[in-house]
């Protein structure tokens, strides 16, 4: 960790006085307010310029403290938080009265994640709860790796600088409510790792629910560069994103590669599907498919 004590507790002031402050975890850097206050969240929703009818995860310090905001915690969902947390597994489960209803967009579930960052640990720690904790960047828009990323979009806000995230993409998501468990946003962790069923790529026509039993706010056009990005196919005069042959590397790298283009001015990046087997590499090909899909 090269964050000084000092600068996690000023921070966790800050998140105590209803501020906000980016923390990074090991998926991307987090747009961090205190779970517990309904004023702090809603300035989260507002700088990020975030639907309200998409919610939040609640980033707790382990399993028991996960455990005070869910009114059911299955087994299957334990042994997942055992074996992977702290890690890049999100788990959603029915909520209980404590998470204020704007956090998790008026719906009966919550979703909670342990992060392995220590860092993020130590601010949770230092701040005495839990935090709310989107990804740093304009909703839409390409997930911060690096505090860089952050300040490049938000010049105001405090970042607690912990260097580049080391998996790159944001967390699985699977849930445990009212559905068979499932993946509702694909990770470095894959399904059959976890014994869930699979993502399904199909949320109504437009890619898009609002429904939270299915998978709010998952967006089909997300995590979008400003140039059009095309797959699988040449444009003249475009720029082209490569990748690392790593599944690892290739997702540690895959936004700041596709933030690096961005910033050339390009009209249009083109990028080739990846043809590697396993769940990095389909988490990768999602948000390469989101971030081509027309904006709405
Ligand atoms: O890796 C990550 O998960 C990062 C780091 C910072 O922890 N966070 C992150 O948060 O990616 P965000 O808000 O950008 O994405 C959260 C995803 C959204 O797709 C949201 O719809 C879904 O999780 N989600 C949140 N609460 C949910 C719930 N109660 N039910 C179903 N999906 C939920
Ligand atoms: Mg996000």
């Amino acid at each position: 960790m090269t964050v000084s004590q000092r600068e996690i507790d000023n921070a966790a002031r800050a998140i105590n006085a209803g501020e906000l402050v980016a923390f990074p975890t090991e998926t991307v850097y987090g747009l961090g307010a205190d779970a517990l206050n309904k004023d702090a969240i809603r300035k989260v929703f507002a700088l990020k310029g975030r639907p309200s009818t998409n919610p939040l995860i609640v980033h707790c310090r382990g399993i028991a403290h996960a455990r005070m905001f869910a009114a059911d915690w299955p087994d299957h969902a334990h042994d997942l938080a055992n074996r992977f947390w702290p890690g890049p597994l999100t788990i959603v489960v029915r909520k209980n009265a404590f998470i204020p209803p704007i956090a998790t967009a008026n719906g009966d579930t919550v979703a909670l994640r342990v992060p392995a960052n220590d860092t993020a640990r130590a601010l949770i720690e230092a701040a005495s709860v839990p935090l709310v904790g989107p990804s740093a960047n304009p909703s839409g828009t390409i997930s911060p790796t690096t505090a860089q990323h952050v300040q490049d979009a938000f010049p105001d806000l405090l970042v607690l600088d912990d260097g580049p995230c080391t998996t790159g993409v944001e967390s699985t998501v699977v849930t445990f409510a009212h559905v068979t468990p499932r993946v509702l946003r694909p990770g470095v962790l894959g399904h059959e790792e976890l014994g869930v069923a699979p993502f399904e790529a199909t949320s109504g026509s437009d890619g898009s629910s609002s429904d939270p039993k299915t998978s709010p706010g998952l967006f089909k056009s997300h995590y979008a560069p400003r140039a059009r990005l095309v797959l699988d196919q040449d444009v003249p005069g475009a720029e082209r994103l490569h990748l690392p042959d790593n599944a690892a590397d290739a997702a540690r790298e895959l936004y700041a590669r596709l933030r690096a283009l961005d910033s050339t001015g390009t009209d249009t990046i083109v990028a080739n599907t990846p043809k590697g087997t396993g769940p990095i590499w389909d988490a990768i090909r999602d948000r390469l498919r989101r971030a081509a899909a027309p904006a709405d």
